[in-house]
């Protein structure tokens, strides 16, 4: 097979002409026969003046490049799409799969033996795994790391599980306009990302767990020395698999592999996001992901770290408590330890590396878990027939059983128009219920399951209430909240059938959410929603990557992945 600059020549009709003209073009960077003669390592640079999280992504190319030169290999940087949370309109989720299309056609596209994929921000890493399952060329990942947390009046704080809190505190009127300001710019002191366990936490932890990233790459924070070494040592290994051939990210992106994440994405409290995306990213290899042996998993796993939203500390803490390969050592038995690493090791062997000597509160021993049933509930019923997802471990235990009155509303403009409303009918042992929030409804499913707590609430002190909705969560958010209700009501699910004053009721223990209307009440609601629509849903797009979005998105238990994506999954 082809490797280097013969690799995937451009189609003239004469490859030596190709190759000839692909050289006289790369000769302009300077670069001499000996240099276009070695292994190439492209590097995949996710910067962005958009995206503070990746702030920190030059000085990592540096290093890259610095540790692929000392192993004889020639580092070529390339740029892909880079998403950050807050600079997505409508959402970053919306934007994934672009950018895993993006990621995977360079991979194919230029003359690379292995790659180096710098992610991080929530969305950026999920897209780079599903690239990497499709294009499987030898790939090593490198998180940007965590931010440092930021301080305010001696209290510590980070993004954003404390932006979320403090909104919260700022709206029921106890904290006024000008310290809302001072916290506004103490919560994100540092390029990284998130330093709670959110889903860019967790994505790493999940991409450091299944061997595609070097041990301890998931928390070192983005500030520090140590991230940098860690990439002159990942730009190392590229250059090793580049000269190998592997292994390929198939080769560790097994079941095995992907069984190990959902393991760790319970221990962690993780967010409830990466459940989708490892769906995405299985799904790209025919792997599916069964929701049920996640709840079983989520019923045997305990919550072993304790960072927030689910715990107190942050993720530089988890580093120094060590990181996942310590977490792995209380995780032993739950885990395949035969599963390989891009350095070819098992992570038995990783696990024989690790001090368990050290004094730390942050992982926690397997007898004094911080949540003994894991974080992750699957739930099911007459509202979720293809499942939805409830983090327990985040959630308010008094209100896990739970039956209340549906507050409804149509769509994210009615939620807003209507949330703070006075004269909203609305008390705290009311079920919310967001609809038209889902992949296809919104549309790109956005993190808007944490429904605000109505003002008039808040102000009394209210701050938890049971909600529901086809959309999702950030992973740094706290409540008693069921996402990703499947199908969603966009589709004719059920959450489109339910009315404002329905009785709903929430069973953790029996992993129920179910509507308490009866069936021919629900079917008369059926008819009228196939005569009139979904209202509130959003208009059909009619062209553009608006348009393929909606005509190719599948749902939540599918990993919202194009159906064009997934082997054997094409639409009609
Ligand atoms: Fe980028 Fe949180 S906004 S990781």
């Amino acid at each position: 097979m082809a490797t280097g600059l013969k690799k995937g020549l451009t189609s003239y009709g004469d490859a030596e002409f190709s190759l000839f003209l692909r050289k006289a073009f790369i000769k302009a960077m300077g670069l001499s026969d000996d240099a276009l003669a070695r292994p190439i390592v492209g590097i995949a640079n996710t910067f962005s003046d958009f995206n503070a999280c990746h702030g920190n992504v030059p000085k990592l190319v540096e290093a890259i490049k610095r540790g692929v030169m000392l192993a004889g290999g020639l580092p070529m940087e390339f740029p892909t799409i880079s998403l950050h949370e807050s600079f997505a309109y409508p959402t970053s989720m919306f934007l994934r799969n672009l950018m895993a299309m993006d990621t995977e056609e360079m991979l194919r596209a230029q003359p690379m033996d292995s790659v180096v994929l710098i992610g991080g921000c929530d969305k950026t890493i999920p897209a780079q795994m599903m690239a990497a399952a499709s294009a499987d060329v030898p790939a090593v990942f490198v998180p940007v790391g965590p931010m440092l947390v930021g301080h305010h009046r001696g209290e510590t704080l980070g993004a954003c599980t404390d932006c979320r809190r403090l909104w919260g505190e700022f709206r029921a009127g106890r904290i006024d306009a000008a310290e809302i300001e001072a916290i506004n710019e103490r919560l994100a002191p540092t390029p990284g990302t998130c330093m709670v366990m959110g889903t860019a936490s967790t994505m790493a932890c999940v991409v450091e767990i299944m061997g595609l990233a070097l041990p301890y790459s998931a928390t070192i924070p983005a500030t520090h020395a140590d991230r940098l070494r860690s990439a002159e040592a990942s730009g190392r290994q590229a250059v090793k698999m580049a000269t190998s051939g592997g292994p390929k990210p198939g080769e560790l992106m097994t079941a095995a592999a992907f069984r190990n994440a959902l393991v760790v994405m319970q221990a962690i409290g993780g967010s409830t996001n990466a459940l989708i995306h490892l769906t995405a990213a299985a799904g790209r290899l025919g792997l599916p992901i069964d929701l049920d042996a996640v709840d079983a998993l989520g019923r045997e796993v305990p919550v072993l770290v304790d960072l927030k939203p689910s715990g107190r500390h942050y993720m530089e803490h988890f580093h120094w408590a060590g990181g996942v390969p310590r977490l792995m050592h209380e995780l032993a038995d739950f885990l395949d330890l035969d599963a390989r690493t891009v350095e070819g090791r098992s992570l038995s062997d990783v696990l024989a590396d690790v001090d368990t000597k050290d004094v730390q509160d942050v992982i926690r021993p397997r007898a004094n878990p911080i949540h003994a049933g894991g974080s992750m509930a699957v739930l099911r019923g007459n509202l979720a027939p293809r499942g939805a997802i409830l983090k327990q471990s985040a959630a308010s235990p008094q209100l896990l059983q739970h039956e209340g009155r549906a507050i409804v509303f149509d769509s994210l403009e009615d939620l807003a128009a209507r949330i703070d409303s006075p004269g909203l009918d609305v008390s705290a042992d009311d079920v919310l219920v967001l609809r038209n929030a889902g992949p296809i409804g919104a549309p790109g499913m956005p993190e808007a399951g944490y429904l605000p707590i109505p003002k008039k609430l808040a102000a009394q002190g209210v701050k938890d209430m049971v909600r529901l909705s086809d959309a999702r969560m950030s992973g740094t958010a706290f409540g008693t909240i069921v996402l990703h209700m499947t199908p969603e009501a966009a589709l004719g699910g059920p959450l489109a059938m339910v009315r404002t004053g329905d009785l709903i009721r929430l069973d953790t223990n029996a992993r129920r959410i179910d509507l308490l209307v009866g069936e021919a009440e629900l079917e008369l609601r059926q008819q009228a929603f196939e005569r009139d629509g979904a209202p509130g849903a959003a208009p059909v797009p009619d062209r553009g990557y608006a348009a393929l979005f909606h005509r190719s998105v599948l749902q939540a238990d599918e990993g919202c992945d194009f159906d064009f994506l997934v082997p054997g999954r094409r639409s009609s």
